[in-house]
């Protein structure tokens, strides 16, 4: 299975974010986590979005169409300290107004370092799309880094969110397809809930 996707636009507010009917699927985390690397490995186009060793790199929301159907979008990372604070509250507004409101939204795919596991962000985020009814992804970044002794306990760690965690490596490519599939799937199953929604409660 490939995703060939292409760089659309930026956006630093909602009211720049694309007018489609694409599902979009975002991948969120903490900042320096991985997203950025995970997206070019998910789509296997290494330069589609820029990577750093310095926090902080992505600073506005990425838009990539996918095929005829979907969108990934690449998030600005959260707990970033080290930012201008004007800058890190209106990336924090921007994050909190999409993840709340755009309709569009249907699948977010949470990556944590598979060596911390999830902290008080991200029980919250997952609270968010709960209440949402959005399809929540967990993801353990940088699986390559860990030992396959440490492996259990980085999983038993992710029990809190109550969603499997699939272990993924941008590095090593571990994981990544299984990763694609469950995006895949998720898509298919929204786009199935949307086109319901626009039936009359007759046809259903
Ligand atoms: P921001 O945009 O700053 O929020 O960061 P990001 O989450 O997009 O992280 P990015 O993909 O830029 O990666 C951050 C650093 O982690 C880079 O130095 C990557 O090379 C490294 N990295 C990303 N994925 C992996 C991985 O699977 N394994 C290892 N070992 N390093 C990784
Ligand atoms: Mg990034």
């Amino acid at each position: 299975m490939k995703l060939d996707a292409e760089f659309v636009c930026s956006a630093v507010k909602l009211t720049d974010c694309p007018r489609w009917h694409r599902v979009e699927v975002a991948i969120a985390g903490r900042s320096n986590v991985g997203k950025s690397s995970l997206l070019n490995a998910l789509t296997a186009q290494k330069d589609l979005a820029r990577t750093s060793k310095t926090p902080g790199r992505t600073r506005c929301l990425n838009f990539f169409s996918v095929g005829e159907r979907f969108a990934l979008v690449d998030l600005p990372g959260y707990g970033y300290a080290k930012m201008p604070r004007a800058e890190a509250h209106s990336i924090a507004k921007m994050m909190d107004d999409y993840l709340a409101r755009r309709s569009n939204l249907a699948v977010l795919v949470s990556l944590i370092d598979s060596r911390r596991g999830p902290e008080h962000e991200e029980v919250e985020l997952a609270g968010i799309i709960e209440r949402r009814n959005i399809a929540l992804i967990v993801v353990g970044t940088k699986s390559d880094k860990l030992r396959n002794s440490e492996r259990r306990a980085a999983i038993g760690r992710f029990q809190i969110l109550g969603v499997e965690p699939i272990l993924c490596s941008a590095a090593s490519g571990a994981g990544v397809d299984e990763l694609r599939r469950r995006i895949v799937a998720s898509v298919e199953r929204s786009a199935k809930r949307t086109s319901q929604a626009d039936l009359p409660p007759s046809a259903k």
